[in-house]
């Protein structure tokens, strides 16, 4: 059995990966214009099972390219010599549903790109390349995350946070700071929660390459008239509890989450 798993970290800032390139040891850095992934072995506190964790960690820069572009490079260089076995983009998001406030975590069970209008030849949202509008994380990766977020809040060993719900987000090409805008959005996308910018090109490039991925924001602003100051501030108290939330995941990671048992050494 493999002794060892490798998960990519994206976000599109630095600040929604804060501190985590600090736990890591062995770290390589690798440029790619001006992208760049640092690739090292898990030094941070001891995780669930006895397994070494490597991580391969970018930020990709705001919107669907470039989080697309981000991902694809993160899956294709190889990057210590191992293949990854899962994907987690991480970062803020503004809120849509009211019961969401700044500092709760949004786990999407589904995400759907809002910009993506190929009609009449597909219906509203519709991604050609999947025939697909909501894209969905494995629901035992929805779980895992979930419940480790959850008892982490329990223990108070998430300050700041707020609640930790699931639900369904937007991606688009547009930070949103219009009621007017939003109200439509909703309109159209009946239970949407949140809004974001990078989300489901980072899932759509990970489901056409076949490997597993899942999604945690947290709220920053609620995408309205206010949006760009709350963002703003809140992004500069995030970062110094950002690797918190990315350290809960690394710490519950178990071998049965992922398709890895199977694999020889
Ligand atoms: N990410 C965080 N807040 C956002 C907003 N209001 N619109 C789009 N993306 C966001």
């Amino acid at each position: 059995m493999r002794n060892n798993i490798h998960i990519g970290i994206l976000a599109a800032m630095p600040e929604e990966i804060g501190k985590t390139l600090e736990n890591l040891k062995n770290t390589i850095k690798v440029e790619f214009g001006d992208l760049t992934i640092y690739s090292g072995e898990w030094n941070g506190v001891e995780v669930s099972e006895k397994i070494k964790i490597n991580l391969s960690i970018a930020w990709s820069g705001w919107g669907k390219v470039s989080a697309a572009r981000a991902t694809t490079r993160l899956l294709s260089s190889n990057l210590l010599n191992s293949p990854i076995d899962l994907l987690i983009f991480t970062g803020v998001a503004g809120a849509v549903n009211s019961k969401l406030n700044q500092w709760d975590i949004v786990i999407p069970s589904g995400v759907i790109q809002h910009d993506m209008d190929a009609r009449p030849l597909f219906e509203r949202y519709v991604i050609p390349a999947l025939n697909q509008k909501k894209l969905m994380p494995k629901r035992k990766l929805i779980n895992w995350a979930r419940k480790a977020i959850q008892q982490a809040t329990e223990n108070f060993d998430l300050k700041l946070f707020g609640k930790v719900s699931t639900g369904i987000i937007a991606t688009g090409d547009s930070f949103i700071s219009d009621k007017l805008l939003l109200k439509n959005l909703s309109i159209n996308i009946p239970d949407l929660d949140a809004v974001e910018m990078e989300g489901a090109a980072f899932a759509q490039v990970a489901i056409q390459e076949n490997i597993d991925w899942i999604i945690i924001r947290t709220i920053s602003d609620s995408a309205d008239e206010e949006a760009a100051n709350s963002f703003s501030e809140f992004v500069r108290i995030y970062e110094n509890s950002s690797f918190k939330l990315i350290e809960i995941l690394i710490r519950s990671l178990k071998r049965d989450l992922l398709n890895i048992n199977k694999s020889l050494e």
